[in-house]
């Protein structure tokens, strides 16, 4: 719960991320001495087979990301944006070529994964279990088997807390709401508190005021000190608000990345012109849906241009960005919510894994006893079957054959 005067302060320490993907060392500090996250990418192409012809996804493209700060991908139905996302959170990597920079160092791909996650747009779930018993298992799993259940607990109440679902966490899976889904998916990949977060969508399906919702949370997320990146579909100017970041894509390439600030002063300086009262994000959209344009091709140069030297184009905005920062996480941190301390990605072993499965299953079985019952009625009527078909057949040695096929049946 907040406290009574909302404002609180927050535990940091997000100092970095060793190659097993854990934190290689902690400082306890306010948000703005933390160290910032970078992935810088920059020719990155990706290239998929069909049926015997290379097919170009995404086509040199380069763009950066910085922690703090909530980065939109926008762009045409097909213009590559969940390719970028598979292609940057690691999940894809045959046919990806290109220089990935996380923190300053050649990105590890499996390090990055573990240090990331990657939420698609259709995130599973089983529909008969539980809020917090899908938080649970997804503690187990991922957690090291030495943490201690008060801890797990802690861990999944914070979670809750800051995704405000106390009041559905003793609900099914099936009766949540679309918003509740998906906020549901996010504490699901924040147990393991990554700092790097990709979306995919996470407001499509949603009306404006649960949109508006998820968004909030992911910009709390982002000013916790991580990086998340979401691609979205249409966004009203009530939530373009919320981005700090843009990046537009047309047919594989990046038109603009960089600060939502300056995106349509690019666009106008490359001969856009920018309707009054016009919501930004559809501006983008226009000018990434214009077919072989000029003035498009030279937007797509000189972004290239822009990202392939040194990561200084995010930075020049992160001062005005501060104070912001601070203003809204007085308003929106929780205290004691240690969003920020990232826990180590540690995959159950088999045995634990089979043990948890296992009881998962049971749980969910219980909660469906006509699937219970059907299954155990086939199972009767099948070995009522087979008996009647090979009935006193194990006495009569002529009947080798018919004894075989028996076995073989059962
Ligand atoms: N494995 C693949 N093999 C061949 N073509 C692919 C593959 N994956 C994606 N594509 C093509 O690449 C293009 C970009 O696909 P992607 O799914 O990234 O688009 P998108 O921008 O996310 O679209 P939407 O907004 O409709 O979700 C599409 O034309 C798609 O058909
Ligand atoms: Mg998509």
């Amino acid at each position: 719960m907040p406290d009574k005067d909302n404002k609180c302060t927050i535990d940091v320490s997000t100092e970095g991320i060793d190659e097993t993907g854990a934190c290689s060392s902690s400082s306890q500090g306010n948000l703005l001495g933390q160290q910032q996250f970078k992935l810088h990418f920059s020719n990155v192409f990706y290239v998929s087979k069909q049926n015997k012809t290379l097919v170009t996804i995404l086509n040199d493209i380069c763009g950066e990301f910085t922690s703090g700060r909530l980065t939109a991908i926008l762009g045409p139905s097909g213009a590559g944006k969940t390719s970028i996302l598979n292609v940057l959170s690691g999940f894809k990597a045959t046919g990806v070529k290109g220089k990935f920079i996380f923190n300053e160092k050649e990105r590890h791909l499996l390090a990055f994964r573990k240090a990331s996650c990657y939420i698609p747009q259709d995130f599973a779930l089983l529909d008969l279990l539980t809020v917090q018993e899908t938080m649970c298992d997804s503690v187990d799993l991922k957690l090291p088997s030495e943490t201690r259940a008060e801890e797990k607990l802690k861990i999944i109440d914070n979670i809750i807390q800051i995704l405000n679902m106390e009041k559905c966490r003793h609900r099914l899976v099936r009766n949540l709401s679309g918003g509740e889904r998906k906020r549901l998916s996010m504490a699901i990949e924040l147990v393991t508190n990554p700092p790097v977060m990709f979306f995919d969508e996470p407001t499509s399906g949603l009306d404006s005021v649960a949109s508006l919702q998820i968004i909030n949370y992911l910009k709390r997320l982002a000013l916790d000190g991580r990086i998340i990146v979401c691609v979205i579909h249409q966004p009203s100017s009530k939530l373009m608000k919320l981005f700090d970041d843009v990046l537009v894509m047309s047919r594989g390439k990046v038109v603009y990345a960089g600060p939502k600030a300056d995106m349509v002063p690019t666009f106008e300086s490359a001969g856009f012109a920018f309707p009054d009262f016009y919501n930004p994000a559809d501006f983008a959209l226009e000018v990434s849906s214009e077919e072989h344009n000029e003035r498009l091709q030279d937007l797509i140069e000189w972004n290239k241009k822009r990202h392939c030297g040194e990561c200084t184009i995010l930075s020049a905005d992160m001062d005005s960005c501060v104070n912001e920062r601070t203003k809204i996480l007085n308003i929106l941190t929780y205290e004691g919510s240690k969003l920020s301390v990232v826990r180590p990605k540690a995959p159950a072993g088999f045995c634990r894994q089979l043990i948890i499965l296992t009881r998962r299953s049971l749980r969910t079985m219980t909660r469906n006893l006509i699937a219970v019952q059907l299954r155990v009625i086939i199972h009767v009527i099948v070995a009522v079957l087979v008996g009647a078909v090979f009935w006193d057949i194990g006495n009569d040695g002529a009947r080798t054959l018919t004894n075989i096929s028996c076995i073989f049946s059962l």
